[in-house]
């Protein structure tokens, strides 16, 4: 018996497991236990997995409340499309959207001061990846996802999206200033 050709006994369920095959159950059971603590574990030490709040919302809801803040704070546009640049007060609710495919606005925001990032999508699931620092989130549309953050370094940040979106997610890279 091969996997290319049928078991010669059709019975073969029952049959004695054996023993190589128990070997490998037992080495996936002890696998699959190391994966699930180490979600856990990794979400504590990693720090790549940021620790958010979730809120329901709806994207015309998070999407007033973006355009709110990008009319009141925006210091100027960047980029042929001109997207603003926003740069709101420091400990203030910061908002960006996600959508296909493009992060909106940009952020400028100020070196050791906290802020609430709220994060959700206008259509379907995207995944916020702060880069070179390696911080991740998913974004859901529906969901408000907030997070506090302190920057700590200025800087220039570059937000991708790590979750596959269709056919221009690799184009959807966003900018967080941090001055
Ligand atoms: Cu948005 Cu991939």
């Amino acid at each position: 018996m091969s996997s290319l050709s049928p078991p010669s006994k059709r019975i073969w369920w029952n049959e004695p497991v054996e023993s190589v095959e128990l070997f490998w159950i037992a080495l996936c059971v002890i696998w699959g236990l190391i994966m699930t603590f180490m979600m856990p574990y990794w979400h504590v030490t990693g720090k790549q997995n940021m620790s958010n709040e979730a809120y329901r919302t709806t994207p015309q809801m998070f999407q007033e409340k973006t355009q709110a803040m990008v009319d009141k704070y925006t210091i100027r546009t960047e980029t042929e499309r001109n997207f603003p640049v926003v740069k709101p007060p420091a400990g203030s609710d910061v908002y960006m959207i996600a959508r296909l495919w493009d992060w909106w606005p940009i952020l400028e925001l100020e070196n050791g001061k906290s802020y609430r990032l709220h994060l959700s999508s206008l259509d379907w699931q995207h995944g916020f990846s702060l880069q070179p620092e390696n911080l991740n989130m998913q974004v859901i549309p529906g969901y408000d996802m907030v997070v506090t953050v302190t920057p700590n370094k200025t800087g220039e940040f570059s937000v991708i999206c790590n979750e596959y979106c269709g056919i221009g997610h690799h184009k959807m890279v966003g900018k967080i200033y941090v001055r």
